[in-house]
């Protein structure tokens, strides 16, 4: 059996048609278009070609968009300065502050100074803790774009044994707190595992949905997954550059053996990556619905 292959950027452009008809329908109704801000500090090159692609997205969907580019050596006490200007401005529903930051800047810090009113990204403390307890405003990006791909995939969520590899705050742990929960698209039975977790192919194995967040290519191979799995990579790893001076990536999974073993598989690039960016759209136009809503 060969996997079907689920495209991110087809997802996610059925995502952006729908998102198109609801920032018309904001204008209509409240006079209000969505407004985001993405705050880039300093010249990593993943980092400026993220919030480039976050910026055009914005711009397709008729956005406010704004980029506020940071030198690198910009500190902490201004960039906290810039964050509180734009909690206050009223026609800016969305802060991105992109990640990671330089080395002397907390970016816990930072994360907390953002209004959760406005934090798109999912990643202020009040927003992870209302996701744990199933009443969150904003999903995370990525986790919510995987929830997404396996629904409109038409992968069985409900009961299913779902194995998430990898416990970062914003993948791992997001992805597993949203599949767990009591709620449509969710009603899973969630096992995480990391770096320390004893036979990790024991775990993959028994996986009817298999999330890979790990950081690391082939992390899993072919026979550590079960015949008719869906299978999720979230891996984005940089592996040299194209004839024509792009960067080459590739995911955690060993993607063209696993093909063969799967049901379902998304690629990389073109899987979970397009998604990340339409949900913050998603979450950006949420925000603005819902200061509308409080006015
Ligand atoms: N760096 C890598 N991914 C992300 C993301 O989704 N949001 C932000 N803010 N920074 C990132």
């Amino acid at each position: 059996m060969t996997a079907k292959i689920i495209l991110g950027t087809e997802v996610a452009k059925e995502i952006r048609e729908e998102l198109k008809k609801e920032v018309a329908s904001l204008k209509e109704k409240h006079g209000i278009t969505p407004g985001l801000v993405t705050i880039l500090v300093g010249e990593d090159p993943a980092s400026v070609s993220y919030v480039t692609g976050k910026q055009k997205t914005a711009k397709e969907l008729a956005f406010h968009s704004l980029q506020d580019t940071q030198p690198a050596d910009i500190s902490e006490a201004r960039l906290l300065e810039l964050i509180d200007k734009y909690n206050r401005d009223k026609n800016i529903h969305g802060i991105l502050v992109q990640l990671p930051l330089p080395k002397h800047i907390n970016e816990t810090r930072i994360l907390y100074a953002i209004d959760p009113k406005k934090d798109v990204d999912g990643f202020h403390p009040v927003n992870l803790g209302k996701l744990m307890i199933g009443e969150a405003d904003y999903l995370p990006c990525t986790p919510a774009g995987i929830q997404q791909l396996l629904i409109r995939a038409g992968v069985p969520i409900d009961g299913a044994e779902v194995v998430v590899v990898g416990r970062s705050n914003i993948v791992g742990k997001s992805i597993a707190n949203i599949l767990l929960q009591k709620a449509a698209g969710a009603n899973a039975t969630v096992t995480i595992c990391h770096t320390r977790t004893r036979d990790l192919a024991s775990h993959t194995r028994r996986a009817d949905i298999l999330i890979v967040a790990a950081g690391k290519p082939k992390a899993v191979t072919a026979d550590m997954v079960r015949p008719g799995a869906a299978v999720i990579d979230v891996g984005v790893n940089r592996i040299g550059m194209t004839p024509e001076g792009k960067a080459k990536l590739c995911g955690d999974v060993d993607f063209e053996a696993v093909k063969e073993i799967a049901s379902v598989i998304t690629p990389v690039p073109g899987g979970v990556g397009p998604m990340t960016i339409i949900m913050l759209m998603a979450n950006t136009v949420k925000a603005a619905r819902l200061a509308a809503e409080k006015k």
